[in-house]
């Protein structure tokens, strides 16, 4: 598998309910080290940046509402297969359908309020941090 990087964000649900700790958790013991992280809160116009390419979606205004409704932990998971294996912890994007013991199954509470984010492929993940990260806020391990 080739060492990669992705895009993590514990949404404003995961923030509030105080699951930051048992996520982190849960990407440290699936091999991934943490690049980078921060908390900040989006703007109305930052999420909708962030997810323009939802724009056309009935539900992008409620999702960049509920984006930038509270603060959000972002990180930078590095490591073999990183992407895949940040899906994998995160669950199906609905939680209904999330596999037990995934993050979505065990603490989301609706398909909105997903609790977290991953990049989806390298070049989004690229974009991604790009958006939240500058070099030198990367300590990489690659
Ligand atoms: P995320 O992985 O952050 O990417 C886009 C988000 O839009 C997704 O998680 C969900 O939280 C949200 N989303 C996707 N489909 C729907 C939908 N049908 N209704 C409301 N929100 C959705």
């Amino acid at each position: 598998m080739p060492k990669e990087r992705t895009l993590s964000i514990i949404k404003p649900d995961g923030v509030k309910n105080k699951h930051v700790g048992n996520i982190l958790q849960r990407f440290e013991d699936a091999g991934l080290t943490i690049a980078a992280m921060k908390k900040t809160r989006l703007s109305r116009t930052e999420a909708e940046t962030f997810y323009a390419v939802h724009r056309e979606r009935p539900f992008f205004a409620s999702l960049t509402g509920f984006m930038s409704s509270g603060p959000v932990v972002v990180s930078v998971l590095e490591g073999d297969g990183a992407i895949e294996k940040n899906r994998a912890l995160m669950g199906a994007t609905n939680p209904a359908d999330a596999d037990d013991g995934t993050i979505r199954k065990d603490l989301a509470e609706s398909l909105e309020a997903n609790t977290v984010h991953g990049s989806d492929a390298p070049e989004t993940a690229a974009v991604e941090i790009r958006f939240f990260f500058s070099d030198k806020e990367l300590i990489s391990t690659i």
